[in-house]
């Protein structure tokens, strides 16, 4: 089999790799981040959940704002949708926040408004995947469970020389089992922090830092010479392109915004009414009393595909009456509209415009 090493003649690397890897994280590790000095699940599962896809620097600022608002699991369940997209706004990703919002709620109806104590009961919660739960398991409950998130499967393909294609399932089971069989019989909060560490500090994605590396005497991949060909994923996702128009209507300092409906990108956000071409948009405003003014396109980037957005600022003169094929929405003086949920890039074109005479 391709993942078991032995055949490079170098050290085994399961060898020792849990002693290790505590006791560089110890040393080297991340330490006093707000939610490593505690194990209250609330805390821990909103960290875990903001800290998917999303850098440390970036979480700190929104995690602290989010708990001031919703300082337990109760105030989170009991807030409107709303109050927790406008806290998310920025962090992207915005169905991570309505699961948020109703796994907050699924705690409080099936379990009292505790966060049950095992990675297994946790993985049942809406939002909730294996990797998670095993993460607040870990760091709570202290459970001997292991974690595979992005960063672990590469450091663990790296660290084997697991070669199989992890975009097939069959792949990524049997990744789990290595990394349940990796797990130290103590310290498994450690343990758990310190593969985390090392996958965002030094086994990165590019350039990886393997001559600081805790495991690097026994890592297959530094021994083949090329740890980037690590983890091998042949079925990579493509990004589409799109390309769509906005609306930015205003009339007498108010702003026109819609809600976006409950699935899709930018589910439930507040943002500008969307078209699928500048000419559809153009079409729909022609004749409508004032006059527009294109503003220069931009980019944003989805999972799935790379959006470029036009805006035609279009301005209604004051007293003029609103023009009847509006998608359905409504007029938000500009502070108004910046508390809403906003899309980040809607809000950095909103924000860019408030105080003047927009
Ligand atoms: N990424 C995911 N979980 C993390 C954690 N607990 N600390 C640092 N980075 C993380």
């Amino acid at each position: 089999m391709s993942r078991v090493p032995g055949d490079a003649g170098g050290a085994d690397p399961r060898e020792g790799f849990a002693a290790k890897l505590i006791a560089w994280q110890r040393r080297h590790g991340r330490h006093g981040l707000p939610w490593q000095g505690t194990r209250d699940p609330y805390r821990v599962w909103l960290s875990e959940v903001m800290l998917q896809q999303t850098q440390v620097s970036t979480v700190i600022g929104y995690y602290g704002r989010f708990l001031e608002r919703f300082p337990d699991v109760a105030a989170l369940a009991a807030a409107p949708l709303d109050d927790v997209l406008a806290l998310w706004s920025g962090l992207g990703y915005y169905s991570r926040a309505r699961n948020l919002h109703c796994c907050a709620q699924a705690v409080v109806a099936g379990h009292g408004g505790r966060f049950p104590a095992s990675a297994a009961q946790l993985a049942a919660l809406p939002g909730i995947g294996r990797s998670t739960a095993a993460a607040i398991a870990a760091f709570c409950f202290g459970e001997r469970v292991a974690i595979l998130d992005g960063n672990v499967k590469r450091v663990l393909a790296r660290v084997l020389g697991f070669g199989d294609d992890l975009s097939r399932a069959p792949a990524v089971q049997a990744l789990w089992n290595e990394a349940s069989a990796l797990l130290p019989a103590r310290g498994v909060d450690i343990y758990t922090q310190g593969l985390m560490d090392l996958g965002a500090t030094l086994c990165t994605q590019r350039r990886p830092a393997c001559l600081h590396c805790p495991v690097a005497a026994g890592c297959v991949a530094r021994r083949e010479g090329k740890p980037e060909r690590y983890p091998v994923k042949t079925r990579r996702g493509v990004r589409g392109r799109r390309s769509s128009a906005l609306l930015w209507l205003r009339q007498g300092g108010r702003w026109w915004l819609v809600q976006r409906p409950a699935t899709g990108v930018w589910a439930g956000l507040w943002s500008l009414p969307e078209f699928d071409s500048a000419e559809a948009l153009q079409a729909h405003v022609a004749g409508w009393r004032g006059q527009g003014e294109w503003l220069e396109p931009f980019q944003h980037a989805l999972t799935h595909f790379e959006w470029t957005l036009q805006a035609l600022a279009w301005t209604l003169p004051a007293r003029a009456a609103q023009p009847e094929a509006l998608l359905e929405g409504r007029w938000f003086e500009p502070a108004e509209a910046l508390a809403l949920g906003l899309p980040a890039p809607i809000r950095r074109l909103l924000d860019g415009a408030a105080g003047t005479a927009a």
